[in-house]
């Protein structure tokens, strides 16, 4: 094991908060230094063991904002109640890597970073969308490549999305924003599957079909279908954005994209284990017109053998997040949510997380997963 670089800021804080990646912007180290935090970050772009992450905890640690490439479960969770721990936040809204019921068992807070992410990813699986659909990865190669002679009739066809059928599946804060981008900004019908229905996202779209119609332009359509299986087959492209859990596990695999069109899209910016890697692959060699857009990785850093090859797959390394905004935004919500709850406040209750942003944050912990099981209190705004 080669140890790990880190450094301190405000060394004379009375609190230690273990940070185990560098974060974006200087807002988060103000709220953790106002709270009277130590704050100690490594420096390194390795990916920490939870060996080394229990080594950082020592035998002294008031918070710790861990990241989602780790394993946060009972070990974790249990060194850092040992050490004096009182919250734990993901840097990151998903939080399929922590073990929520062992934190609980441990009296321990967790907190993530929801509605910073939504139009950022949602737009990253747009430029997936695109991407795959107008083949501009194998373009920009080809042009870097010497072989362009000419504008040519038939040169990368690609496929035409405008007022085709776009199937989300997940219409949570970042589902809904990508289905109302594509409806919106490219007249597309939607399809969606979803547990819980979207009431609010049906009347944007029943509205906005009669603003259309109002304007002389067919309207557009939003349908909530009885499965997944039914999305796949209508939609001419099909963007996942459910939450990871056991039941959306391989949720797309072989027989699912069997169920597809030919020359359909996928894109995923959601989880990895979402999506059968090596069925895809499979696919993807079988259906040369069949496109995909992958954010996320079953394995990730990896990829399954063959994906790489696949000149119909867009891959990019997990950064549907990854704007300055957002990442700057991700860092103040982790810090307010450990600050939060080593200060003593209640829990936010809302959506919207805006008032966080802003200089003046409310004096409570923005979001925390396991408020209620913890008889954290509750805030309104
Ligand atoms: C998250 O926060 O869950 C995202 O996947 C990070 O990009």
């Amino acid at each position: 094991m080669i140890e790990k670089q880190w450094r301190t800021h405000n060394p004379s804080g009375s609190k230690r908060v273990v940070v185990t990646k560098e974060l974006p912007g200087d807002r988060w180290l103000e709220i953790l230094s106002r709270a009277d935090c130590r704050v100690e970050i490594c420096t390194s772009t390795d990916i920490l063991s939870a060996e080394e992450i229990k080594k950082a905890i020592r035998d002294r640690c008031d918070g710790a904002i861990g990241q989602l490439t780790e394993e946060w479960g009972e070990e974790l969770f249990v060194a850092l109640k040992a050490a004096g721990g009182k919250a734990y936040s993901n840097y990151a809204v998903g939080y399929n890597n922590v073990d929520v019921d062992a934190a609980t068992k441990q009296g321990i807070p967790v907190g993530n970073t929801p509605g910073v992410l939504t139009e950022t990813t949602a737009e990253m699986a747009v430029a997936l969308t695109f991407a795959a659909a107008r083949r501009v990865v194998e373009a920009d190669r080809f042009m870097r490549g010497g072989y362009f002679k000419g504008w040519l009739p038939t040169l990368f066809l690609g496929d035409l999305l405008w007022r085709k059928t776009v199937g989300v599946i997940g219409v949570g804060r970042i589902g809904a924003a990508y289905a109302r981008m594509m409806v919106e900004g490219h007249k597309m019908n939607l399809i969606y599957y979803d547990l819980c229905q979207n009431k609010a996202l049906e009347d944007y779209i029943g509205a906005y079909g009669e603003f259309l119609k109002s304007q002389g332009e067919e309207p557009v359509s939003c349908t909530r279908a009885e499965s997944a299986e039914e999305v796949l087959r209508d939609a001419d492209l099909v963007s996942l954005h459910p939450v990871l859990d056991e039941t959306t596990h391989h949720l797309i695999n072989k027989k699912r994209l069997a169920l597809m069109k030919e020359n359909a899209i996928l894109v995923n910016s959601s989880r990895g284990p979402v999506i059968d890697e090596i069925a895809l692959i499979v696919h993807c060699q079988k259906h040369p017109n069949f496109r995909v857009g992958l954010d996320v990785f079953e394995d990730e850093p990896e990829m399954r053998p063959g994906l790489s090859e696949l000149v119909n797959v867009v891959i990019v390394p997990h950064i549907a997040s990854a704007t300055i905004w957002t990442r700057e935004g991700m860092a103040t919500l982790a810090a307010s949510n450990v600050a939060g709850i080593l200060m003593g406040y209640p829990a936010w209750q809302d959506q919207d997380i805006s008032p966080f942003l802003g200089d003046d944050s409310p004096r409570v912990a923005p979001s925390i997963a396991n408020a209620k099981e913890l008889g954290i209190p509750l805030f309104s705004g």
